[in-house]
């Protein structure tokens, strides 16, 4: 007699928690999973012989641009075929929600949309995800540099008072709404003039809500120290949880500088809560900015919107063509985005493997041309990094993939397997886990995940889409109920 929907049969089941793999079966009934163990053959109505594979709690990428994607492209392909359960959206300062421009959207904004944002209250984008909901779950972010453009005339300024209290009843509203936290993209032009003081005022209300605050800071690279005191006192002068997104030093005269910003980390964290997160590639991706072309070693154009032709090429070269500076050729490709070759490997490995590094994409999912990051980052770091170049065991690169990001995203019932636990399940080989998506083929899904779960519906099987979509969207309230409903169990 079966006593469950799914039992996943023979796998070795990794907790999530760092803990080495254990052969058991795993049970799943509806959305949660039901047990852990040696269970009867035909318990389940549905049975799948998972042995010699590795079952992990479904991956969380902390650090995406999927905003739209999750309403744009619902299968979310490029997540779902790396085994990523949920996503965080809102990153680098730029949401969807709130707010409803009056006029063309200044980049980076329009690196998820442009028609796209219409969400006058944060809530109205969640209910938007509750009506047509994505194969993933999905938590968000208030983008600080959102928040901007829709209460300042001009942004090349620090906010006024006036400006400043719009702002934080905006963001109020949101976290009312669900949202986890507020971001901030400081090195882009939209918010480059807000002062500390500006996001100290607004992390006031993270506090409240028992919010975050994640930052792309104002500088990585020669003041890449300067930018982590301020993100810190940030957290510290607000008493909010700080995450340094993307966290990495950039351009040839930096190199080596991690060996610096760790430990500086490191000794922070001793003083308050700070989490950071990373994706495992030399090369960055944002817009395409002429201030860039002295550091990057090597600048390939994503996308462009009066010349779509020159997506996936070189700059040097698109110049060339042109018989112009790369500066000249970077004017006339605006708008435009780009991916840049400015960091070492060798700071690359030393974020990875230190021991608080969780894992995000940043992947650029509107591109036309886009960073492989977007479909190869989970699987890099398990094939790539932990498989072939053993910086780490496999269950740690698990743990950076799932509990330690639920635990600092406040991602309650997630990134763990045991039961009670929402069914949130990657299985995967980890003897063929690749990735596949280059810089010149930069869309090619991953090998070696057979199978993912979401809320026990697979939404990834055998190389496709299912077509299932029962992700959720993860509403920051709802979370701490089940939080403190775990710990009274
Ligand atoms: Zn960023
Ligand atoms: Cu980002």
């Amino acid at each position: 007699m079966a006593r469950y929907d799914l039992v996943l049969r023979g796998g070795t089941v990794f907790d999530g928690g760092g803990a080495a793999g254990v052969t058991a079966d795993l049970a799943i009934d509806g959305d949660r999973i039901a047990a852990i163990g040696r269970l009867a053959q035909g318990s389940g109505a549905a049975e799948i012989d998972v042995a010699g594979l590795a079952v992990a709690p479904g991956f969380i990428d902390v650090h995406t641009h999927d905003d739209r994607a999750l309403l744009s492209q619902p299968e979310m392909a490029p997540k779902a075929s790396q085994g990523v359960t949920t996503v965080i959206v809102g990153n680098c300062g730029i949401s969807l929600a709130p707010m409803v421009p009056a006029g063309p959207l200044p980049p980076p904004l329009d690196l998820i949309g442009s028609a796209e944002y219409r969400y006058r209250r944060f809530a109205d984008y969640l209910a938007a995800l509750d009506a047509a909901p994505a194969a993933v779950n999905a938590a968000a972010l208030v983008g600080h540099s959102t928040l901007r453009a829709g209460a300042m005339d001009r942004l090349d300024r620090p906010a006024s008072e006036r400006e400043t209290e719009a702002m934080r009843e905006r963001l109020a509203d949101a976290l009312e709404a669900g949202a986890i936290g507020l971001s901030s993209g400081l090195w882009y032009a939209p918010a480059n003039a807000a002062p500390k003081a500006e996001l100290v005022e607004l992390a006031r209300e993270l506090h409240k809500a028992g919010a975050l605050y994640t930052t792309h800071m104002r500088d990585e690279g020669d003041h890449v120290l300067e930018s982590l005191d301020e993100s810190f006192a940030v957290g510290r002068e607000a008493s909010v949880p700080v995450v340094i997104s993307h966290h990495k030093v950039l351009g040839a005269e930096n190199f080596g500088r991690t060996a610096e910003t760790l430990p500086k980390i490191k000794a922070a964290m001793a003083q308050q809560p700070i989490g950071l997160d990373a994706y495992p590639y030399v090369a960055s991706s944002t817009v395409l900015r002429a201030e860039n072309i002295p550091r990057a070693i090597k600048i390939l154009v994503t996308w462009s919107k009066p010349h779509p032709e020159a997506s996936g090429r070189e700059l040097a070269a698109v110049a060339r063509d042109w018989g112009v500076s790369a500066e000249a050729a970077a004017e006339r490709l605006q708008p435009a985005g780009a991916i840049y070759f400015m960091m070492s490997e060798a700071d690359v490995r030393r974020v990875l493997a230190f021991e608080h590094t969780m894992i995000g994409s940043d992947g650029l999912p509107h591109d036309r041309h886009p960073h492989p990051r977007l479909w190869g980052t989970f699987p890099r770091v398990l094939g790539h990094y932990c498989r072939e170049e053993k910086l780490f065991p496999l269950e740690e690169a698990v743990r950076r993939m799932t509990g330690l990001p639920a635990e600092r995203f406040g991602l309650a019932g997630r990134g763990r397997l045991r039961p009670g636990a929402y069914a949130d399940v990657t299985v995967f080989d980890p003897a063929a886990i690749i990735d596949r998506a280059s810089f010149a083929e930069p869309t090619r899904p991953a090998a070696g995940i057979p199978l993912v779960l979401v809320n026990g519906q697979a939404v990834w099987r055998d190389g496709a889409a299912t077509g299932t979509r029962p992700g959720r969207a993860l509403r920051r309230q709802e979370m701490k109920r089940e939080a403190r409903s775990q710990g009274a169990a």
